[in-house]
């Protein structure tokens, strides 16, 4: 039977959503108070994804002369970059917006309000005050950046990722709050466009909760890069020094100055519920601002879903857009959940890093008997001819079934090539169907097939001792 459903954000959880719900036979509005495409299409994913693409063709060209090629001195235009980043987000929006058209969802233009548990006010937009009515709201609304004590992102002395992707000019020196996700995707792209990067991070190592031994290739990268990354470090708060900024920071327990051109601060995201009017939908968020769902992504309130960001971690545009098909599904009666094994992390840092499953601390901590196979790429020819052979891919196993429980890569393309390793856990694939399945040669994913022989001690192109 079909549906009147309310889709509150229209991000890659809420786009996707209101489409399966339409594709399902519903009558859909999706409500978006600023672009279509959410924080991933227009300062997120995409746009980082654009500009990190540019450092590392600059990269390559100075690396160039290993193999004989030789350009002049490359320069960058940053407008001209910024203005085709640009041009690509627009195009992926306005791409969007013609898929709801086709499908025939509704868009409206403005905040959305509860003001009852099926009643949403929607004012400040472009289409006035409207007052819409669902058998069921979806909600959708992203998360946005953490601002830490005395460092409010003003997107001119300092950046949140937001500014750090509509760059002016490309810093002297960039000190970057925050060693996680995007302060080492945007530190090192900063890094190759020609910055001096410094990155502070409160832990005592980078990408923390990430498996360590690929950290460890990110951290020696880091050093090579001469990117300074001071670890156990607060940052306090920042001053101006004529034309340039002074970060206070604590490091290990001692004060210290930083004199910098610019200050990016990616401390982590929030999720975003205000003004939102919650409570007159009979819905709260937990301590941790996040709406609380269960397996079906349905809130408390039974005719209420709520997808993305702001449903928990990990906040991925990708299993955003899965929850927003579960929730479309379940709207639409037809049972349906995902397996959280299941959601892969990628991390466009220099080498890439990827994983799906669990890490190999999550193994033990849960008591499994496990086996752990590696391939380094310093083994592949084709990692040798792309000149991009740091890392390494690893595999976890139960030593008892031989399933697949976690895959970790490191190193060239792992973006790309952890797509295998997602579908071999979603499929409860073992260790033995990826080494039997024949690579094509010679190609990247050859590695995760002698990552999976060395679980057993098989592999043929390195040697493991008996
Ligand atoms: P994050 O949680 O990955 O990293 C934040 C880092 O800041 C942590 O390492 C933390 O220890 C550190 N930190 C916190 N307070 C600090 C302080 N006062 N001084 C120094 N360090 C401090 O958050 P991030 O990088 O902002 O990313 C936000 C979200 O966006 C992530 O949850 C991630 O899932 C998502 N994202 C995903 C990407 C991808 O899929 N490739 C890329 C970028 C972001």
């Amino acid at each position: 039977m079909s549906k009147n459903v309310v889709v509150i954000g229209a991000g890659p959880a809420g786009y996707v959503c209101a489409i399966r719900l339409a594709q399902l036979g519903n009558q859909v509005t999706v409500v978006e108070k600023d672009a279509l495409g959410g924080t991933c299409l227009n300062v997120g994913c995409i746009p980082s994804k654009a500009l990190i693409a540019a450092g590392a063709l600059l990269d390559k060209a100075r690396h160039a002369e290993t193999m004989g090629i030789t350009f002049g001195t490359p320069k960058v235009d940053v407008g001209k970059l910024v203005e085709w980043k640009s041009a690509i987000v627009g195009k992926l929006t306005g791409g969007v917006g013609g898929l709801l058209k086709n499908h025939g969802c509704k868009v409206v233009r403005g905040d959305a309000t509860f003001t009852g548990p099926k009643t949403v006010k929607v004012s400040g937009g472009a289409d006035g005050d409207v007052t819409l009515t669902g058998d069921h709201i979806v909600i959708a609304t992203g998360s946005v950046p953490i601002n830490i004590p005395g460092f409010t992102c003003d997107e001119k002395d300092v950046w949140s990722s937001t500014g750090g992707l509509a760059p002016t000019e490309i810093p002297g020196h960039l000190v970057v709050i925050g060693g996680g996700y995007i302060g080492l995707e945007l530190g090192m792209m900063y890094s190759k466009l020609g910055s001096k990067v410094t990155v502070l991070e409160a832990s005592p190592g980078a990408l923390p909760g990430q498996e360590r031994d690929c950290v460890k290739v990110i951290e020696r990268s880091l050093k090579k890069m001469k990117i300074e990354m001071l670890t156990k470090t607060f940052a306090k708060s920042w001053k101006k020094k004529g034309s340039k900024t002074v970060v206070s920071a604590e490091v290990d327990g001692k004060m210290r100055e930083i004199e910098c051109d610019q200050v990016l601060s990616t401390v982590g995201r929030r999720p975003f519920t205000e003004g939102l009017g919650l409570d007159k939908a009979g819905l709260a968020v937990n301590d941790r601002g996040f709406l609380e769902v269960d397996s079906q992504l349905r809130t408390k309130v039974p005719h209420i879903f709520a997808i993305g960001d702001v449903a928990g971690q990990p906040m991925l545009a990708h299993k955003g857009s899965k929850e927003g098909l579960v929730a479309a599904a379940v709207i639409s009666g037809q049972p349906d959940e995902y397996d959280v094994r299941c959601v892969p992390a990628v991390i466009f840092t220099s080498p890439e890093m990827a994983s799906v499953g669990l890490t190999e601390d999550q193994v033990k901590e849960k008591g499994l008997e496990y086996k752990t196979g590696s391939f380094p790429f310093a083994a592949s020819g084709r990692a040798m001819s792309l000149m991009e052979t740091d890392g390494f891919v690893k595999i976890i196993s139960d030593a008892k079934t031989d399933e697949i429980l976690g895959v970790h890569m490191v190193g060239p393309e792992v973006t790309e090539l952890i797509a295998e390793a997602t579908l071999a856990i979603e499929m409860g694939a073992t260790v033995e169907d990826i080494a039997r399945t024949i690579h094509a040669h010679p190609t990247l994913p050859e590695a995760m097939m002698e990552a999976a022989e060395a679980v057993h001690k098989m592999a043929v192109h390195i040697y493991q001792k008996p």
